[in-house]
């Protein structure tokens, strides 16, 4: 790696961190990783074409298929222009799941591509990680106008696409994105404050609405959504999505970022 790339990699990792109110030095990232992080929504992909991933792929592309068919969105209103499906790795360890796409998500067709995506992707990049080696998607595919919290219906004729999604990825361990994402994996109408920092299972045990076919359940870490972050930007608020991310490092066998001395 050249010394300038190095350098801006460094100051990424630097950023990324105190982001996130972190003090730690960042876990050592493998170089066609880092290249990645970069730039997240032009990211060339280094994954290794194996046929498991094909598989995954070809699966995935079936699923936005059959959603572009259905169109489960055309009994709520929305203001879209692209469907925003999901990205990422079709055979990654962690999966993201946000809520629905915002302006920015809506233009690029790509989830978290706007400042949230900024941000979660400096999270993802502050665990070792990068956004080509994780899954990213939402609860919607589609924008709803002025960014609206999808309701409780739009969030159910939505639901069968990402289950599906889950279904195929099969991910080690979900992430999700503030309540909607939450309440709809967990079938909880709790807080954030009191879901987040604990692991769930989905689907979960005591589900009505939980799809089969997940032979073990996968363990969900809610925290608080990025935009969440960004509005109300205490050391507090980012320490406590720091320890949830840590919590999920974890259970992933990934390194700990070591104390900065
Ligand atoms: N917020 C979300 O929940 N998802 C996106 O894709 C972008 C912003």
């Amino acid at each position: 790696m050249d010394a300038a790339l190095a350098k801006r990699i460094a100051v990424q990792d630097a950023e990324a961190l105190e982001m996130l109110g972190v003090t730690f030095v960042p876990v050592k990232q493998k170089p066609q990783d880092q290249h990645s992080n970069l730039l997240p929504s032009a990211a060339t992909t280094n994954l290794e074409q194996t046929p498991e991933r094909a598989r995954k792929q070809v699966l995935l592309d079936e699923i936005r298929v059959r959603y572009e068919t259905d169109q489960p969105h055309q009994h709520f209103s929305t203001d879209h222009t692209n469907i925003v499906f999901g990205d990422g790795d079709p055979c990654a360890r962690l999966v993201f799941v946000g809520e629905a796409p915002g302006a920015e998500e809506d233009k690029a067709g790509v989830p978290f591509v706007g400042r949230s995506g900024e941000l979660l992707s400096k999270m993802i990049v502050a665990m070792g990680l990068s956004r080509e080696t994780v899954y990213i998607c939402n609860v919607l595919k589609v924008r709803p106008p002025n960014n609206a919290t999808p309701t409780p219906e739009q969030a159910k004729l939505s639901a069968p696409y990402l289950y599906d999604q889950l279904r195929v990825i099969k991910p080690e361990a979900i992430v999700t994105l503030g309540l909607s994402a939450t309440q709809l994996l967990l079938e909880r109408t709790d807080s954030m404050r009191d879901m987040r920092a604990k692991w769930w299972d989905f689907p979960p045990p005591d589900g009505i609405h939980a799809p089969d076919g997940f032979d073990t359940p996968i363990p969900v870490m809610p925290t608080y959504h990025p935009a969440f972050l960004l509005r109300q930007n205490t050391k507090e608020n980012k320490s406590k999505v720091w320890s949830d991310l840590k919590l999920v490092m974890s259970k992933l066998g990934l390194q700990q970022p070591a104390k900065a001395r």
